[in-house]
């Protein structure tokens, strides 16, 4: 029997990417909460910090289950990158850490709703619940961030430029109206990793 990295390798390397970049995110939030300077947002992003160290773990579960191995590779790399953004935030002000979080997140979303996706197309439906909730997750970091500086005299500008703001996401997520599980592979048709590609909220029904 073909093992999964045989059968998906797309797949597997999704995985891959997910585990080491959510520690990545963990030391960014770690960095970003440290710079922040009242307890009131420091809490809320320490919050989300562990939420991707969950993240991690949940990932790790799925790649042990398949025998998946940590790419030596994605560890230093996103350990390098999440460390550098991590410092970084005690440079940038109070704005930008929290912007590009946000965007950051955004894309996230359907990194999880595409591996659903690729797992019901192989007839996998065992993870559904956990990758779904995790892609929920990340919508909810996405909308904590937007909440967080909507008001920002900044943000129009940066909306401009970098494609992701109050108005525009990277994924058709709304969360305040989610699809049941069964529909959740109906999200993100449009998504390509690495591409800004703004998508409008879609709502539950089909
Ligand atoms: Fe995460
Ligand atoms: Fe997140």
């Amino acid at each position: 029997m073909k093992t999964l990295i045989e059968k998906a390798p797309d797949l597997a390397r999704s995985l891959q990417l997910a585990y080491s970049a959510e520690r990545a995110a963990s030391f960014a939030y770690i960095g970003h909460a440290a710079a922040l300077n009242a307890e009131a947002e420091r809490a809320p992003v320490r919050q989300i910090e562990a939420d991707e160290w969950e993240h991690r773990a949940e990932v790790k579960k799925i790649m042990d289950h398949y025998g998946i191995p940590v790419s030596r590779y994605f560890e230093i790399k996103y350990y390098l990158i999440g460390k550098f953004i991590g410092l970084s935030c005690h440079l940038l002000g109070r704005f930008m850490p929290y912007f590009f979080a946000g965007r950051l997140e955004s894309g996230n979303v359907c990194e999880y709703i595409i591996m659903l996706k690729r797992f019901r197309e192989l007839g996998v439906t065992e993870h559904d619940t956990v990758l779904y909730e995790m892609g929920i997750k990340e919508k909810a970091h996405e909308v904590y961030f937007q909440g967080v500086i909507e008001d920002e005299p900044w943000l129009p500008y940066f909306e401009k430029i970098f494609n992701w703001g109050a108005g525009n996401s990277f994924n058709d997520l709304d969360y305040e109206e989610l699809r049941p599980l069964e529909d959740a592979d109906l999200y993100c048709e449009k998504y390509e990793r690495g591409k800004a590609v703004v998508m409008e909220p879609r709502k539950a029904k089909r």
